[in-house]
């Protein structure tokens, strides 16, 4: 339906027939004649519309989709719009098509500085994503995804896409959505975790599964979703948790270094400079404790870092390193869930937090593989490895050492853009309130 996209039309268009299709970003008629600013997702570009045309626009509306087929202009020296990318040309309309008007007034305010809330924008996600500014993110995540899945396969991971109904998950079952499934009950996946360290064991050594991660979490925070993308990887013959944070460390310097030299335009948009980290620091829980204490804040010896410890601690490491990203290292085993492998010191377990810009965005660790030790963590934690008899069994017939990692799409993204609350990063986002549209 259309010859060009609005927002490439320069002046090696000039005297070119052209049509094009949009939404109306703006009208305004003076005396016999009209201006429209028309959009789509490429950019804008000024139409003139003469007597005839005008007239039959009168009932026009902004963000109507219309077709315009017209002739290609120069603008005059002194006429040229610096501030947008067409504007050393403009369209003179020869023939207008509604494809579909819209109604009024509209049920956001669709400038780029809106002062509607960010509820009722969600409610009206699609509107909202007509602005440039929130489509970009979305151009941005959908760069981050790509990236991840090129790195992986550069790396020699294999795909895996791991059930999202399962029958219970070996992860706290308190965060896990029941639901009936014919006579039983059913759970939504809270993480992929028994199922990539499965197919770790199952000979393929180096696996990644980008999908749907479930939480009954009933908590109203600027971090956390009910339903996000986990990219998580798993990967055999690790040595220790050191390993896999090499692996990270590579990945985010390999995603970086893309958005940064392939989303230029965008990222210019939304104001944001991205940093490559070179490398990233790995500070001990116990030193990051003592570092915190300096600065007044007290956290307890069995205890993660609260979300103002996590701040704090970036901010930290932002000063001494200069760096947005930091591990923390060697979590008390108490914080831990029973697979994580234990040093000598059965205080501490072989794991770690990845922080950015103030915000947990991943944790991984050297899983434990030995059945014996395995068992007897369990009992630690009060649990019965015999009834996760399918889990049991991936160490009874040849597990290699692994270990691995799960990282929140939602919230690098949200991190890596500066965006405040992790609802922006995705498209329509769960919580315990929202559960449409
Ligand atoms: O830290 P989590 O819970 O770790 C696991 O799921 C382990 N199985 C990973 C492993 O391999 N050891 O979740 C991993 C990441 C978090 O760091 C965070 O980025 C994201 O998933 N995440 C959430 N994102 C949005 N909303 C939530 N409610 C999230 N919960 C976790
Ligand atoms: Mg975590």
């Amino acid at each position: 339906m259309k010859t060009n996209n609005c927002g490439e039309i320069n002046k090696d268009n000039v005297s070119n027939e052209i049509t094009l299709c949009g939404w109306v970003d703006t009208i305004r008629t003076s005396g016999k004649i009209s201006f429209i600013v028309l959009r789509d997702r490429t950019g804008i570009v000024q139409i003139f519309m003469n007597k005839d045309l005008t007239e039959q626009a009168k009932d026009l509306k902004k963000e109507a989709v219309i077709q315009i087929k017209g002739i290609v202009n120069a603008r005059p020296e002194n006429q040229v719009k610096k501030e947008i990318a067409t504007g050393e040309i403009e369209i003179e309309a020869k023939e207008l098509n509604i494809l579909n008007n819209s109604e009024a007034p509209l049920p956001i305010e669709m400038s780029e500085e809106t002062t509607t809330s960010i509820d009722k924008r969600l409610d009206y996600r699609f509107l909202d994503l007509r602005r440039e500014k929130i489509k970009n993110i979305f151009v941005i995540r959908s760069k981050i995804y790509s990236s991840t899945v090129n790195f992986f396969e550069s790396e020699k991971f294999i795909a895996v896409q791991s059930p999202k109904l399962t029958a219970s998950g070996v992860e706290s079952g308190a965060e896990e959505f029941k639901i009936p499934y014919f006579e039983k009950t059913a759970a939504l996946a809270q993480s992929p975790q028994v199922y990539k360290q499965m197919f770790v064991a199952s000979g393929l050594e180096r696996v990644y599964d980008i999908g749907t991660v479930f939480r009954a979490e009933k908590s109203h925070t600027t971090r956390h979703l009910t339903e996000f993308t986990g990219i998580d990887f798993e990967m055999a013959f690790t040595k220790d948790e050191n390993d896999i944070m090499d692996m990270v460390e590579k990945f985010l310097q390999s995603v970086l270094t893309n958005i940064k030299t392939k989303c230029e335009k965008e990222l210019e948009t939304l104001k944001v400079q991205i940093n490559v980290p070179d490398k990233i620091p790995r500070i001990s829980m116990i030193e990051a404790r003592e570092i915190l204490k300096a600065k007044g804040k007290n956290i307890p010896e069995d205890e993660d870092l609260d979300p103002e410890g996590e701040k704090m601690f970036s901010e930290y490491v932002k000063e001494k390193h200069d760096c947005d990203f930091v591990f923390l290292t060697d979590f008390p085993w108490t914080k831990r869930p029973f697979y994580h492998m234990r040093p000598e010191d059965k205080k501490l377990t072989k794991s770690f937090d990845l922080l950015y810009k103030g915000v947990e965005i991943a944790t991984g660790a050297q899983r434990e593989h030995r059945l014996d030790v395995l068992e007897a963590q369990c009992k630690e934690k009060g649990l019965d490895l015999n009834k996760l008899d399918f889990y049991k069994n991936i160490f009874r017939f040849g597990c290699p050492p692994h270990g691995g990692v799960g990282l929140g799409l939602d919230r690098i993204t949200s991190r890596m853009l500066d965006l405040e609350n992790v609802r922006e990063a995705i498209l329509l986002p769960r919580d315990p309130e929202r559960l449409t549209p």
